[in-house]
């Protein structure tokens, strides 16, 4: 998704805000762009592709200034082209902008109609172009026409605006999208997160939803949507420290894979007592005793997240749970009941859908908690209770540590609600905490089988179509590695439950498709196996990932099998999705596609 970097500074700030720009390239992107203010005039570079275009072009022609926006697009209204990238300007101003102007094309017209023109096909143009006629045609002060276009304007944004003949203002506005502050000793900054301040400033304000804001270089103004003066607390940011390297690693994804041992260890220290092997939850409004049902939503891979722990919330704690994608839960009309509490999936916590589908799910009463990796984001602002999982930065736009910890998380919590409506015992519940407490040493067995993944790698890319199979919480899995091989690989794959197989795609089986059969040697292994067996009888490539019972009983004829180490069958999707996840990547590597940034793919979508 767009990224947003904004410098009042003491010298020239290019290459400074090309660094911040740097540390959003994880969020996707397909042009970039500096504009900066020196001597009151503004100037700007602006190049499709990688930052690596834009730096080339800096290079050639520097731009000085200390005053300065900049920009990554991911694209929504127009090609990505130079004349669609950011910053867009007029006589008057410079503007960058993450997410969607809802009105642009009546307001467009509107200005059109005033004499104003436009010289790219964008939403946001409509922004710069507003402000500029309220400073000329209303004869408005900066801050005024700031304010007045926010008025008019609808949507979910982030905002940083330059004003031409101003040295030392720098504007900003939250709504939707987030939005941070940085401030340093005689300078400020503007960033999209705390990342991309890191290497400036550890001193960070966010601004809440509808806020702007008016800096300079010694000042910080902030205002909510009505106009009046707010105060946003300062917080001391931890993202210098947390900012990641590829740590020898060929890619973050491969990184970010390998540290699922200790990140799912982390995760379930915020739950578990293991002195005396029971799950504790974090206090607040969320009554699992009493609820009558729970809804989940979130989307991607965060939702196979939430649909696997449906299997857990309904088998463990008996409680009745409602799933669906965000995108779609938030425009249905769901008979939420009175008791209900609804359950919110997020990596990044900005997910717009999700945060739209949370908010549906409060204004019709429901008790909110959420599963976030960033403690700041605006989906762990407004939830009633967060339950935290403790992956870290996950940078490479696949998620795969993000996942698991999510599954970690989601365990501990069906765990506690089982437990809070006496569904279990506590001698279940302490097996299961032992159980839980195997999982990281059973993730980092599972990865030691890379050599042998990234061989069987090298025929599934040679693949159009791959078919992934699972039953019971390892179907979600099932389409979890679907999605993941599509991402990086660019090979279309399907996830289904094995018994759906029959009643449709077992047409596509021939001697070229792969079907990846994840079979856990448990209750419903014998099914499963049965669905590869009708895969292998006509002529279909089948991969078991299974454990060692399981290979070992499955009979001849297989392509080609995992061996994953034996773990508590419930709890099969966390260590079984290392071997997903690997697949994946090494398909990548072996097609050689970009492996971190795939195209069209945004890290954190924060528009509908
Ligand atoms: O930040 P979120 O967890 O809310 O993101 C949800 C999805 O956009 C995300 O999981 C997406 O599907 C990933 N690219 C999957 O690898």
């Amino acid at each position: 998704m767009c990224g947003i970097i904004g410098i009042l500074g003491k010298s020239d700030v290019a290459p400074l805000i090309v660094q911040g720009l740097k540390r959003l390239e994880y969020r996707g992107y397909d042009s970039a762009g500096v504009a900066t203010i020196s001597k009151g005039n503004l100037d700007r570079r602006r190049a499709p592709g990688k930052i690596a275009a834009l730096e080339a072009l800096l290079e050639v022609r520097p731009l000085s200034g200390a005053l300065g926006i900049g920009h990554t697009r991911w694209a929504t209204h127009g090609a990505a082209n130079e004349t669609n990238a950011h910053p867009h300007a007029t006589r008057r101003v410079a503007l960058v902008h993450n997410g969607i102007i809802e009105n642009f094309a009546e307001l467009r017209r509107e200005l059109i109609d005033k004499g104003y023109n436009f010289e790219s096909e964008t939403d946001t143009e409509v922004v710069a172009q507003l402000i500029t006629y309220y400073l000329e045609a209303e004869n408005m002060s900066a801050k005024e026409a700031f304010h007045a276009a926010l008025k008019r304007v609808r949507g979910a944004f982030a905002l940083a605006v330059l004003f031409i003949g101003e040295d030392d203002l720098l504007m900003g506005a939250r709504r939707g999208s987030p939005l941070a502050i940085g401030r340093g000793d005689g300078e400020m900054f503007l960033g999209s997160d705390a990342y991309a301040l890191a290497p400036f400033t550890n001193r960070v304000t966010y601004l809440d939803e509808g806020d702007w804001t008016v800096l300079t270089r010694h000042s910080i103004e902030i205002f909510d949507a009505s106009g009046a003066r707010v105060k946003r607390p300062e917080t001391i940011s931890s993202a210098a420290d947390q900012m990641v390297d590829k740590d020898g690693h060929r890619h973050f994804m491969s990184k970010e894979i390998h540290e699922q041992p200790e990140v799912i260890a982390h995760t379930l220290s915020r739950y578990l007592d293991p002195a005396t092997e029971t799950v504790g939850l974090p206090k607040g409004a969320f009554d699992f005793a009493s609820m009558d049902r729970l809804t989940i939503s979130a989307c991607g891979t965060a939702y196979y997240a939430g649909l696997i722990s449906k299997y857990w919330f309904e088998s463990w704690a008996g409680l009745p749970v409602e799933i669906d994608v965000a995108s779609e839960l938030r425009y249905r009309n769901v008979p939420y009941t009175k008791g209900g509490g609804a359950l919110f999936v997020s990596q990044s916590g900005e997910t717009a859908d999700t945060l739209a589908a949370l908010r549906e799910a409060r204004a019709h009463g429901q008790k909110i908690a959420a599963v976030v990796n960033v403690p700041e984001s605006s989906i762990a602002r407004e939830a009633d209770v967060i339950f935290p999982m403790a992956a870290g930065p996950e940078i490479g736009v696949a998620s795969t540590k993000a996942f698991t910890c999510q599954l970690t998380a989601l365990a501990c919590v069906a765990i506690a609600a089982a437990r809070a409506r006496g569904r279990i015992d506590e001698a279940e519940e302490r097996r299961l905490v032992r159980a839980l407490l195997e999982v990281p040493r059973l993730v980092a067995e599972t990865l030691k089988h890379g050599a042998a993944i990234e061989e069987i790698a090298r025929e599934i890319a040679k693949a159009r179509d791959v078919l992934y199979i699972g039953r019971g919480v390892n179907f979600p899995l099932a389409m979890e590695g679907a999605l993941k091989l599509k991402e990086i690989s660019y090979i279309h794959a399907e996830g289904y439950a094995a018994g759906e197989l029959k009643h449709g795609p077992i047409a596509l089986i021939d001697k070229a498709l792969p079907v990846i059969v994840i079979a856990p040697h448990d209750a419903l292994y014998e099914k499963t196996i049965s669905n590869m067996h009708e895969v292998m009888a006509r002529g279909g490539k089948a991969l078991l990932i299974s454990d060692h019972e399981g290979v070992k009983t499955a009979g001849d004829g297989l392509w080609a099998s995992i061996e994953v180490p034996t773990v508590e069958p419930m709890l099969a999707p966390i260590v079984y999705a290392a071997p997903i996840q690997m697949l994946a990547y090494y398909t990548a590597t072996t097609k050689g596609t970009d492996v971190d940034q795939p195209r069209n793919l945004a890290k954190s979508v924060t528009v509908e």
